[in-house]
């Protein structure tokens, strides 16, 4: 996959401000929290996704700007002083303590309305009803129904013991609803939607995108700052609601596996296209950082 994210890294680089435009100081920032670092993983799965449906690269490349683009904003606002209040991130200070909160406030508002300019550009899709289709996959997601409804409630529940459906609710939303629309973008940037292909996929990305934030949290509780590049062990510390706080570490990491398997299995009927698809599962469940 190290091509595809050299072929990313291009595309983000490329699309944003550059850093001598004014207003320098905010567009130094938008790089400073999009560039180096981010193991890219939703524009991996876009990738991943078009190649089942065989999507042409240079649309992928827009949609992985967008996805990137919103997630990079989630992480610096999630980041500040007023949520988790963190100080590192990708390895380097977060954009708030680099830069200043305000700062931070309208790099994450840039970000956000770059990924709906990149998506709308004009001439992205053939079919104009798809483009739609993609704005408003990646505007729901993003959201009160998604993102920011996830994060609203991982708010209200630190210092709180949810309960099991609770938190599979909050995750859901929190992390699941971004990764969900990546393969679902990366499926819409093919030629023709094929139903059967659309709801296998679908499927797949449910089950990885919940583990996704099972992992985070696993990792959170074991590993190291130095390896995950932002500060380990602060969700108990914060009284965060966590797979880890509610079923333990070991069951924690047992249902992630679980949902890997399942991610495989609902790939099956898909062949050999939907390798890669099958790779980043692995690499979802099983990464270190
Ligand atoms: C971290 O996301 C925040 C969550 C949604 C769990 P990533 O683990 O994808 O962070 P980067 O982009 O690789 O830094
Ligand atoms: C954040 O979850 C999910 C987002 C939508 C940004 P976390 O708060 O657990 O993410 P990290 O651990 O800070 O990356
Ligand atoms: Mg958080
Ligand atoms: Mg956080
Ligand atoms: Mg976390």
């Amino acid at each position: 996959m190290g091509a595809i994210r050299t072929r990313i890294e291009a595309a983000l680089a490329h699309t944003l401000p550059a850093a001598d435009r004014a207003p320098t100081r905010l567009h130094s920032a938008i790089r400073y929290a999009v560039l180096e670092g981010g193991k890219r993983v939703r524009p991996l799965l876009a990738f991943a996704a078009g190649e089942v449906v065989i999507a042409p690269p240079a649309r992928l490349d827009a949609v992985s700007c967008a996805l990137e683009f919103i997630h990079a904003y989630s992480l610096v606002h999630d980041d500040m002083p007023c949520m988790d209040n963190d100080v590192l991130r990708r390895g380097k200070p977060t954009v708030h303590v680099e830069f200043d909160e305000a700062t931070a406030l309208l790099v994450g508002d840039s970000l956000q309305t770059l990924a709906f300019e990149v998506l709308s550009q004009v001439g992205l899709c053939e079919n104009a009803a798809v483009q739609l289709d993609m704005l408003s996959t990646l505007a729901i997601a993003s959201g009160t129904h998604g993102m920011a409804g996830g994060q609203a409630i991982d708010l209200a529940a630190t210092g709180v013991t949810l309960t099991f459906p609770e938190l599979e609710f909050m995750h859901i939303h929190k992390t699941g609803a971004l990764i969900r629309a990546a393969v679902k973008l990366g499926a819409l940037s093919g030629e023709r939607q094929d139903h059967a292909v659309m709801h296998a996929l679908d499927q797949y990305a449910k089950h990885i995108g919940l583990a996704f934030q099972v992992v985070d949290d696993c990792l959170d509780a074991e590993s190291t700052t130095a390896t995950l590049g932002k500060t380990a062990g602060k969700d108990a510390v914060q009284g965060k609601s966590t797979y880890v706080s509610v079923l333990g570490l070991p069951r924690a990491k047992a249902l992630a596996e679980e949902l890997r398997q399942s991610a495989h299995e609902v790939l099956l009927p898909l062949g050999t296209r939907a390798a890669r698809l099958g790779a980043l599962a692995d690499f979802v469940v099983r990464r270190q950082f």
